[in-house]
């Protein structure tokens, strides 16, 4: 698709989602106007777009309307990827996580409608289907989440398919199954793949929390770029959508896989207490996705691990040997 002469904003721009499709946007020829709060996001991330004359940075929060509506005026689209993503520090604080995520969307959504943008892509999280047995996941299966994080994400896909069908604001929400790559934080509240690689770094032992059976469809970054640039360019408005690798791994194999690609298969597995608000095991259905806006991923794990830690090495100078 191209871009050139679309005006998009993207909400969360400096954090790891973000930043990847800012750039991806960019490249596209799109004029991109990034807004983050600088909570999670860093600018760093944002060091070759802020190079881009087609690219504009503001600093603010997805909870001040009246900051979104100024910014909102003439857009095209807006990606809203701003967001409380710990699953385990929504259980620490609930009404945070409630306060960012479903109030941020719900002044997304208003500053859209009030100034005629014409589609807002969401990102939105496998977390809403909770433990329920069956897998794959399909869109369709009841979503029962455990914890605060999946019920404010649930609510969240909720507020974005009523705004469509209510008022025609066209939105579209991908539920986003475990996403890794470039840029990802390395912090105790990131995912599981950024912690174990710092570890790797460091040389020291993985921690698994739980018996290592908890299974995850981890999906690599530049497929969940893909998604959404798929979601602009198809019209799909009030759906949600699977986005995921469609392969899921256990945690014991993930970390096997990891040290054996680095070469430190001399380091251990430390198993620890599960932790609350896990889901044991998430595996994408991605049919709707591939019928709707034609996705079909382009990464395996193995093949997404090593193009990230090969990106890791090349921007940190890192020691690092990759099969
Ligand atoms: C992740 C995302 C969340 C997203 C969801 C679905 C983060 C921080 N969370 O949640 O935003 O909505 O996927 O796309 O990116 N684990 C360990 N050792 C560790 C850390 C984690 O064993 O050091 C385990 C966890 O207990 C869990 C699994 O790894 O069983 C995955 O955890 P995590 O990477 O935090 O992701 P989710 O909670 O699934």
């Amino acid at each position: 698709m191209d871009f050139k002469g679309k005006r998009v904003l993207i909400t969360g721009a400096a954090g790891f989602i973000g930043s990847n499709l800012t750039d991806a946007l960019l490249e596209k020829g799109a004029e991109v106007i990034g807004i983050d709060n600088l909570f999670n996001g860093r600018v760093e991330n944002l060091e070759e777009a802020m190079q881009n004359k087609n690219f504009q940075f503001h600093k603010g929060d997805i909870r001040d309307l009246n900051f979104l509506l100024d910014l909102f005026k003439d857009i095209d689209i807006v990606y809203h990827q701003a967001a409380f993503t710990s699953v385990p520090q929504s259980v620490k604080m609930p009404e945070n996580c409630n306060n960012v995520n479903v109030n941020g969307v719900l002044n997304v959504l208003n500053a859209a409608r009030r100034m005629n943008v014409d589609k807002v892509v969401y990102a939105s999280s496998s977390s809403v289907y909770g433990d329920t047995p069956t897998l794959p996941k399909r869109e369709d299966m009841p979503r029962i989440p455990i914890s605060p994080y999946g019920v404010a994400k649930l609510a969240c896909e909720a507020y974005m398919q009523v705004y469509y069908q209510v008022y025609g604001l066209k939105t579209i929400s991908l539920r986003y199954f475990n996403v890794f790559g470039p840029r990802q934080r390395d912090s105790p509240y990131s995912g599981v793949i950024a912690i174990w690689l710092g570890n790797i770094i460091r040389n020291e032992d993985l921690v698994i929390f739980g018996d290592g059976t908890n299974s995850r469809d981890f999906t690599y970054i530049k497929d969940v770029i893909l998604a959404n640039l798929l979601a602009t360019e198809h019209d799909a408005p009030g759906e949600i959508l699977n986005i995921g690798a469609g392969s899921p791994i256990n945690l014991t194999d993930l970390a096997k896989l990891m040290l054996k690609i680095t070469k430190k298969e001399t380091l251990g597995l430390i198993y620890s207490d599960p932790r609350p608000g896990d889901i044991i095991h998430s595996y994408a259905d991605i049919t709707k996705a591939k019928q709707l806006i034609k996705f079909e991923p382009q990464f395996n794990q193995e093949a997404g691990l090593k193009d990230y830690f090969k990106w890791y090495k090349n921007k940190y100078n890192v020691d690092l040997d990759i099969v």
